[in-house]
């Protein structure tokens, strides 16, 4: 008999056992429970058990979906939902800016390359977008995409970025975040955390690169990806993307929390309870004006005409 066949075969047992335990492990994961702590909340200090297609808050795999309660909602059930924005569910901006409104209105708002816009004004939130583009030749406006976003709440300020690449590699990160005013790093890697010392602020990668979830407690929170513009979509919208810039932009969807009535923004206004969205549903490429009431002077400065309603200094309300 060979003995390095018999060798042979032991091994491969033993990994196929190590493979099988694996896989049963994989297969069932004890379903988490959440609750919500804020009295006003239908889920008050209930405890409600995560779905078993998704029984994670946190889970590993980049591609599942996490489990998620929504303490705001009238309703108190725990649901699946993707980790990375949602271009076409409300609140999203995503493309040479397309928006979806609170009221789920598709609309573009063009704006101007080089220049920064409000897209939510309000009591306690101010956020600003910085718009990069292209205008090539004979062409009446720009071509333009949301490079970076600016947050303000209470005396705190919060941007991120998609940094520039020549020639777009999704293993590459292209993501830069400052947090008042204090760059900060958050290591690469899906899951991968990062809190600010204050607690106020969490982001959180939803992939190894490129991905990640912004969470201010009570007032907003982002999902982005960076992205470039594909060669595809230079070809079928002609911008004349040049060779050497991927025009990395965001891809963002906002989940904003306690709007006031008087939210204001490219984006915000369409959260107020009255607003009537000059946009028709189902009317294609409807495009919403507005440069002259919500330019803004910088990414953190709440100066646009329509601006008046974000208090800076408003204090936060203190986290438990
Ligand atoms: C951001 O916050 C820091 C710390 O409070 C402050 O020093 C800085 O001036 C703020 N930046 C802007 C542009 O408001
Ligand atoms: C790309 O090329 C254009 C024109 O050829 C030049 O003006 C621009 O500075 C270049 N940009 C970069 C990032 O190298």
């Amino acid at each position: 008999m060979n003995p390095f066949g018999f060798q042979f075969a032991v091994i491969l047992l033993l990994l196929l056992n190590a493979i099988m335990v694996l896989e049963t492990q994989a297969a069932y994961v004890k379903p988490q429970r959440v609750t919500c702590y804020k009295r006003y909340s239908k889920c008050y200090l209930k405890y409600i058990t995560c779905p078993s297609e998704c029984p994670e808050i946190h889970p590993k795999d980049p591609y599942a979906k996490e489990c998620f309660l929504d303490c705001y909602s009238p309703k108190c059930e725990a649901v699946c939902r993707k980790r990375k924005p949602n271009c076409d569910g409300p609140g999203a901006a995503c493309y040479d800016p397309r928006f979806i409104g609170g009221d789920g209105i598709v609309f573009y708002f063009h704006g101007k390359k080089d220049e920064h816009f409000s897209i939510i004004s309000d009591v306690n939130v101010q956020i600003n977008a910085r718009f990069i583009g292209i205008r090539p030749a004979g062409r009446s406006r720009d071509f333009t995409w949301i490079q970076a976003i600016g947050l303000m709440f209470g005396s705190h300020n919060f941007t991120l970025e998609a940094t520039k690449a020549e020639n777009w590699d999704q293993e590459a990160d292209h993501l830069k975040f400052t947090y008042n005013g204090i760059s900060l790093s958050v290591p690469l890697g899906h899951s991968s955390v990062w809190n600010s010392p204050d607690q106020n602020l969490e982001l959180e990668r939803t992939s190894a690169t490129n991905s990640i979830r912004v969470t201010i407690q009570e007032i907003v929170e982002i999902s982005a990806n960076v992205v470039p513009v594909t060669e595809e979509e230079d070809a079928i919208h002609s911008y004349g993307i040049p060779k050497n810039d991927s025009f990395a932009h965001l891809e963002v969807q906002f989940r904003l929390f306690d709007l006031s009535p008087k939210v204001e923004g490219i984006l915000g206004r369409t959260y107020q309870p009255s607003f009537k969205n000059p946009a028709k549903s189902g009317v294609d490429m409807a495009v919403v004006g507005g440069d002259d009431k919500y330019k803004t002077s910088s990414l953190l400065s709440a100066d646009c005409n329509s601006c008046t309603v974000f208090t800076s200094g408003k204090k936060v309300a203190e986290r438990k």
